[in-house]
This record gives structure tokens, sequence and C-alpha cells, in this order.
């Protein structure tokens, strides 16, 4: 796991998305797996600068989204297919046919959740899978105690989670299930892209970055991933114990391995 830590928000997320276009440009039909969530909107305002600016092509790119609420379509504006159209599928040139979102709406969610899983297989699996992390520790919405090897499926929602993501809804409304990838889904990316940032996340990154591998802090599986890496800001990486280690490993290498 490589922990990269910037002095603020706005490195860290410049930093990101300058990943994210690398591999673009390096692979045009790249297969991204995305995030969604307040960390992430400065990385996706990033990309639609680049596209915008610099010509960041995504018309060959396939997008797979980590998740989404039941019960809501894309109309609704707490939606993630709602999210990811606001906020970066509806400002680049990426085609619609291969921008895949769980949808909230379908009858059948196991075979949904199966034929999810069967796209990204087919898509020839996800290049990049960008996270941000629960104040629980979850990645995706795979909540505490989510099986590690889990695939596409349906789960419940932490009060925790559902208080934090309170803000899209109505008073008393805020979804209970959801549609996410599985940790084993998550964990069959070619690379690992954590964001994290503000002392709200401290606590939960040094449990994913530094303690045990357990099915209680789920982003912790990603210490088996063998390209992770987890960008923070200086407040989210404000309860590392090994930060000044992190920082010096980082500094010290050459701007081609960065
Ligand atoms: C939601 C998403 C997660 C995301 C989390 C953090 O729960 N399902 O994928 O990591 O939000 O969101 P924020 O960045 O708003 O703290």
């Amino acid at each position: 796991m490589e922990v990269i830590i910037q002095p603020n928000e706005r490195q860290a997320t410049e930093l990101t998305a300058q990943r994210i276009a690398r591999l673009v440009r390096a692979k045009p039909d790249a297969v991204l797996g995305l995030a969604t969530g307040r960390s992430q909107l400065g990385v996706y305002e990033q990309l639609v600068h680049m596209h915008r600016e610099e010509g960041l092509d995504f018309s060959q790119v396939t997008t797979f989204n980590l998740d989404e609420y039941i019960g809501l379509g894309a109309e609704h504006p707490g939606s993630f297919r709602h999210y990811m159209q606001v906020h970066l599928t509806g400002c680049v040139n990426v085609a619609s046919e291969r921008v895949h979102v769980p949808d909230g709406l379908v009858a059948d969610v196991d075979a949904h959740c199966a034929a999810y899983e069967a796209s990204i297989t087919a898509a020839g699996g996800i290049d990049l899978q960008l996270l941000g992390i629960g104040s629980d520790g979850h990645i995706g919405f795979n909540e505490p105690s989510s099986s590690l090897r889990s695939r596409t499926r349906i789960k419940t929602l932490t009060a925790e989670t559902q208080h934090d993501n309170a803000d899209s809804f109505a008073p008393g409304e805020v979804p209970r299930h959801v549609i996410t990838m599985g940790i084993g889904t998550i964990m069959g990316a070619r690379e690992c892209l954590l964001l994290a940032l503000g002392a709200r996340k401290a606590q939960a990154v040094a449990d994913a970055v530094e303690g045990p591998i357990t099915a209680s802090v789920p982003a912790s599986a990603l210490q088996m991933h063998p390209t992770a890496k987890v960008v923070l800001d200086e407040a989210a990486a404000g309860l590392l114990k090994r930060g000044s280690y992190y920082k010096s490993v980082y500094e010290g290498k050459p701007d081609w391995q960065r």
C-alpha cells in the first residue's frame, strides 16, 4: 500500500485527478471504477476542466460506479446516477452506453448484481478503481462485517452512514438499502486509488492503513491489494503513526515513479 500525504485538500484532489488523467491518456479505452461522495467532487471538477481545456478524451472510456441506493432512479437528486451525470458523465464525452451505475429501480436485484459483475468482466476488468472511505471504514457501500470476498449485492446501511449521507435527502428519507460492488469486486481492479479528506476520516484511515485486516474495517482489505494507493490531506492523515515515513518515501521518489 502506498500512502501519499499532501499538504491540503486541493493538492490531494489534483494528484488523484492527475493519476486518472494519466491512465486515460496512456490507455484511451481504460475501464474506470468510479465513486461518489463529497471527497470526489474536486476530482471530477478537475477531470471536466482537463476535458474542456486540454482535450482529455473520454470517448473510448468505460465506467462502472461502485454503488447506488435501492429505490432511487436517475431523476432523483440523491441518486448516484444523478450525481455522476451532474459532476462527470454529463460533462465529458463519455459514451452513454459505456457508463454503468447499478440500477436502484431494478425488480430482480440478484440478477442485476450478477449481470453487473458479468459486464465488468466483459469489459476486461477495471483498470483503476477510485474509492472514498466512509467514517465507519466502508468502501463502496460495503459496511463493517461485509465479507472481504463479497461481490456486487444488496447491503443495508449502518445508522452512521445514513446520518453521513443525509444531506441529499429530506429528513427521514435516506434509503436504507443499496446495491454495491463487493470488496472482492473492488479487489479485482488492477489499481485502487482511495482519496480521503478531512479530520472526519482520520480514524477510519488509520484503522484501514495501520490496523489489522478485518471485515470490521472494510477498507483494510486494501492492505492485500498489490497496487493500492491512499491519497490523503494532512487532516485525514492526522492519526497515522507512520506519517513522516510515508512522506519521506513519496518525497524521495523520482518524478517517473510518482
Ligand atoms: C458514500 C459512498 C462511498 C464514499 C463515501 C464517502 O457512502 N458510497 O463510496 O466513499 O460516501 O463520502 P464522502 O466523500 O462524502 O465522505
